[in-house]
């Protein structure tokens, strides 16, 4: 019996179930305004048949994530329960994705690049530092706050490891998409807070190239390369990028755990501390490779689209 002392959502207006943000194996994101302050929120819906027999595990967990208090991490407001579902109540992010904001823009270096994983480093440093693994470090978990400009980018969508975090669902969400999954994972070893680190390796790959490291239409033979850490800096996309930024990535992309960076040291890396990050534009073979390897997603939530769907299905 889970139990969190609250009524199901009084102050949502309606769980909007049509407005399906995203939807995982266990559960969905949804939208909702809260009738006090009109505020917006992103709902994640889950079913509580999902969690049977998982109770207690969820509830330390759940008081875990309650504790992330963090600038680039999207914080948990609330939480509620119906009969049927539990709500997480999250912050809602509306600056859209990463890629495509590097795609829009005109100019594009590797100071960019390593301006903006520092903050990822930092987020994921500091959920390190409470004994918390994300481990589903990618892209699209990778959010700006808000349309502005200057928006500071905010790391989105936990887990809840109890009932996601079964190897075969990281296998299987592997499958078919560009794997941003450490060598350990995959081979269903015991793994830890490295394997944040090698995701993270990933995704500063991609930000300098615009595709990713470990390709194969045939799942088993990508899952070959990203279990011998197959990866190169191909020319002629990786002429133009320094050295620095190339240790930076192999000491996060490097198979062994023990031997790859944490997120403390690859703080401490030249090309995130240091000044060692490129300011040449690099932005047309970046953007024009992300174009190709990265399909718009599906669902994003800019400013305009929440403002028309308020005025539609809310206010009416
Ligand atoms: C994928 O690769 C494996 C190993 O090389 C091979 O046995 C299998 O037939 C391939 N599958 C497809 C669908 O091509």
């Amino acid at each position: 019996m889970l139990n969190f002392g609250k009524a199901p959502s009084p102050i949502f207006g309606k769980c909007l179930s049509f407005m399906l943000f995203s939807s995982g194996a266990f559960s969905e994101v949804v939208l909702a305004q809260e009738k006090a302050t009109g505020e917006m929120y992103a709902v994640k819906c889950i079913p509580k048949k999902a969690l049977r027999g998982k109770e207690s595990g969820i509830e330390n967990e759940i008081a875990v994530l309650r504790k992330i208090k963090h600038e680039n991490i999207v914080a948990l407001e609330d939480i509620y329960e119906s009969p049927t579902h539990l709500y997480l109540i999250m912050q809602l992010v509306s600056g859209g994705e990463l890629f495509d904001r590097i795609v829009e823009r005109g100019f594009y270096t590797e100071q960019d690049a390593s301006a903006l994983i520092k903050p990822v480093l930092d987020a994921v440093n500091y959920l390190h530092s409470l004994g918390i693994v994300h481990r589903d470090l990618k892209p699209e978990n990778l959010l700006y706050y808000n349309p502005h400009e200057e928006s500071k980018i905010m790391i989105s969508d936990f887990g809840l490891s109890k009932m996601e975090g079964a190897a075969n669902d990281i296998m299987s969400t592997a499958c078919g998409t560009p794997g941003y999954v450490a060598p350990e994972v995959l081979a269903q070893k015991p793994y830890s807070k490295a394997v944040d680190c090698w995701s993270i390796g990933v995704i500063a790959y991609i930000l300098l190239c615009g595709y990713p490291p470990f390709y194969d239409e045939n799942d088993s033979k990508l899952f070959e390369q990203i279990l011998r850490a197959e990866y190169e800096f191909d020319s002629p996309y990786w002429d133009d990028i320094s050295d620095s930024a190339k240790d930076f990535i192999s000491n996060l992309m490097q198979k062994d755990p023990e031997k790859r960076l944490t997120c403390e040291e690859a703080l401490r890396h030249p090309w995130i501390a240091g000044d060692t990050a490129l300011c040449k534009n690099i932005h047309e073979s970046v953007s024009r490779q992300m174009k190709k390897n990265f399909a718009k997603a599906k669902w994003r939530v800019s400013d305009h689209f929440l403002s028309s769907f308020l005025q539609k299905e809310i206010l009416h």
